[in-house]
């Protein structure tokens, strides 16, 4: 049997038994979930499940009513989106909310933290033209008047802006061409070696099992599996009780 080996980096997201609710309706009831830096981890279900939910109560989207969310070992449960922003994470939300009435540029400049912009560590203005080089190109086109794909990299590209250790991806292939979800699942795979980590919620489990190194599977509100990909596959079961496949 295999064994998932806990990985020797630090632990950089914890959550711990996070509760939140719309209204009346119970969405999480209970998620358990780790990140340890370096990691890209899937967070998989079917619909309606909690995934979104998930991310949007860490992001501080949605204030879960209970439970804890360690960021680098701080307490960031319950704070304000900028905050928990410029704590490190960088959140690229499931409906790719671009400005389609500003430019490329004016969309990149809105993921700039305050105080970031000397960073010469950080993700420059280069440095990202090298992962979306469509973005040098055409600095001045509108938001409106990119691809879906194109406007998804923008989406992912504004969020690097801010310089995130860890990156909360909902659905970043939905809807794409065939073309486009392989370009997107590379340049995360890139961003992943430059050192950022990555929480995905992915529904094509080519994509998610072939960046993840670990996942997490949901059933109705809570944790139902978790494991490494190798073990997820291992087990055609686990996947038949826990993705639409
Ligand atoms: N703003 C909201 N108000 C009320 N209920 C909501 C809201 N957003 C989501 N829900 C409900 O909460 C549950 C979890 O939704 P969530 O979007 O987190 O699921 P998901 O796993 O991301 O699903 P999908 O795969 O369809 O994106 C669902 O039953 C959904 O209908
Ligand atoms: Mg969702």
């Amino acid at each position: 049997m295999l064994i998932w080996e806990k990985p020797k980096s630090a632990m950089l997201l914890e959550v711990k038994d996070l509760q939140s609710y719309y209204g009346l309706s119970h969405v999480l009831q209970g998620v358990s979930l780790a990140v340890y830096s370096g990691e890209i981890v899937g967070l998989l279900g079917r619909n309606g499940m909690g995934k979104s939910t998930t991310l949007k109560s860490i992001m501080g989207m949605v204030q879960p009513k209970s439970g804890s969310v360690h960021f680098q070992n701080q307490e960031i449960a319950g704070q304000e989106p900028y905050r928990i922003a410029r704590a490190g994470i960088g959140y690229v939300p499931e409906e790719r909310r671009i400005f389609s009435n500003l430019t490329v540029m004016e969309n990149l400049m809105m993921g700039v933290k305050p105080g970031d912009g000397q960073k010469k560590d950080g993700w420059t203005l280069s440095k990202l033209y090298h992962h979306f080089p469509f973005m040098k190109d055409r600095p001045a086109q509108k938001g409106s008047h990119l691809s879906g794909g194109e406007q998804q990299m923008l989406s992912i590209a504004r969020a690097l802006m801010g310089n995130p250790k860890l990156l909360l991806v909902d659905e970043p292939t939905e809807g794409l061409a065939p073309l486009m979800v392989r370009e997107v699942r590379e340049v995360l795979s890139k961003i992943n070696q430059e050192g950022v980590s990555i929480l995905i919620v992915e529904h094509n489990l080519q994509v998610a099992l072939s960046l993840a190194d670990r996942v997490y599977l949901m059933g109705k509100g809570t944790i139902g599996f978790t494991g490494s990909v190798q073990e997820l596959k291992a087990q055609p079961h686990v996947q038949e009780q826990y993705l639409s496949i």
